[in-house]
């Protein structure tokens, strides 16, 4: 991954010298690249302050200008030996941060495991995996049974990668990832929570009932705060070397993936976007967008009948489900 758009402190640079384009000749793409570099300009000195009180974390007032930073890179770190693990941490990184190319038959979208669990996994209250091994074996709701680390990988290349064939859970992809997370999760006590763990969900008491959300108002609010980045057709723009996954369609996760449902759509939405202004939207504005955008059609899970097999168990949110 090398960045096309620069670091923010490059980019803060380049704005000191006025290196900022302007012209008749500046397309959108190139405003969005100037927007950002200006942004991580302006922020980045609160940010490196707030990445200390975030602890291991890159904060989640950071903006996309922050999109490239990895804390803990096991391919830079120099530390790590050069034993048969290290190699199996770095092809998991590999794996995590460009799974559509390092595995095609298990990817066949255009999602990567990055694309939702931002900078690698390491960024506060984007679904954050430092910490987070020990918790494992753990039990499950929608799998009603006692899941390991391996059988949670398993299940996202199932769902969010809308794998055809569900992995084995000693395939060297699933392994290579589990190596990786488990190194995210070196020097933590095992069964005990991180403080950072489940932090993108909507309080219970704000949440709207599925019935009450209106798709319309989603869409407006999508034009008017996610289009630039994600395109209107909802299939991402390029930006730099990053280019979204696609929130909806054939290429993107299915219908039985956690973002498929309302609220765990809208806990992630409210806390992560949009990229150059995290935290701006209010609960009810995160559930619309995520209403309007579960309303799309996406690949059907071949296996969604198994789940939530505990009756009464099946939650409101998960609207898949119910059509
Ligand atoms: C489309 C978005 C998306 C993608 C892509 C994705 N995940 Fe996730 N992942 C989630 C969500 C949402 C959760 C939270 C649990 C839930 O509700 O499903 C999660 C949970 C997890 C967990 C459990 C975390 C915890 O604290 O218990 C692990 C581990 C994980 N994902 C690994 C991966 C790996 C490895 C990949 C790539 C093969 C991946 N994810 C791809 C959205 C995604
Ligand atoms: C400034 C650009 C930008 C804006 C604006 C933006 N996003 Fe994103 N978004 C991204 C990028 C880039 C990623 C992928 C992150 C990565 O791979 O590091 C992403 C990831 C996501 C994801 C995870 C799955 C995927 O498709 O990659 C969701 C869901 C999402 N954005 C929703 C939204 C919503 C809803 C809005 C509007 C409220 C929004 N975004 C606004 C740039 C943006």
């Amino acid at each position: 991954m090398k960045p096309a758009i620069a670091s923010p402190r490059a980019g803060c640079a380049l704005h000191r010298k006025g290196g900022a384009r302007r012209g008749a000749d500046v397309t959108l793409r190139a405003l969005l690249l100037v927007c950002l570099l200006i942004s991580g300009c302006a922020r980045s000195e609160s940010q490196t302050s707030a990445a200390h009180a975030a602890g291991p974390l890159i904060p989640e007032t950071a903006t996309m200008s922050a999109a490239w930073q990895i804390l803990h890179d096991p391919i830079a770190d120099t530390s790590l030996a050069g034993s048969p693990l290290t190699e199996q941490i770095r092809r998991g990184y590999r794996l995590f941060t460009n799974t559509t190319g390092e595995a095609p038959a298990l990817a066949p979208g255009r999602v990567t495991c990055a694309n939702c669990h931002l900078n690698a996994g390491q960024r506060e209250r984007a679904l954050p995996l430092v910490g987070v091994a020990g918790m494992f074996p753990e039990y499950n709701t929608r799998a009603a049974r006692l899941i390991t680390l391996a059988d949670r990988v398993v299940d996202c290349f199932i769902r969010s990668e809308n794998a055809p064939e569900r992995p084995a859970t000693s395939a060297p992809e699933v392994l290579a990832l589990s190596a990786y997370i488990t190194w995210l999760g070196r020097g933590y006590a095992v069964g005990q929570n991180p403080s950072w763990r489940n932090r993108n969900v909507i309080a219970k008491e704000h949440l709207i009932p599925v019935a009450q959300l209106d798709p319309a108002k989603g869409q407006q609010l999508y034009a008017e705060r996610c289009t630039s980045c994600h395109g209107e057709d909802g299939q991402g723009v390029q930006i730099g070397d990053k280019k979204a996954a696609p929130l909806w369609g054939d290429q993107s996760w299915n219908d039985g993936a956690g973002l498929s449902r309302i609220y765990t759509l809208a806990g992630f939405i409210r806390y992560t976007m949009p990229y150059l202004d995290p935290g701006s939207l209010t609960d009810e504005e995160a559930q619309q967008i995520a209403a309007y955008i579960t309303s799309k059609p996406r690949p059907s899970f071949a296996g969604k009948e198994k789940d939530y097999p505990v009756s009464g168990t099946l939650p409101p949110d998960a609207v898949y489900y119910r059509r």
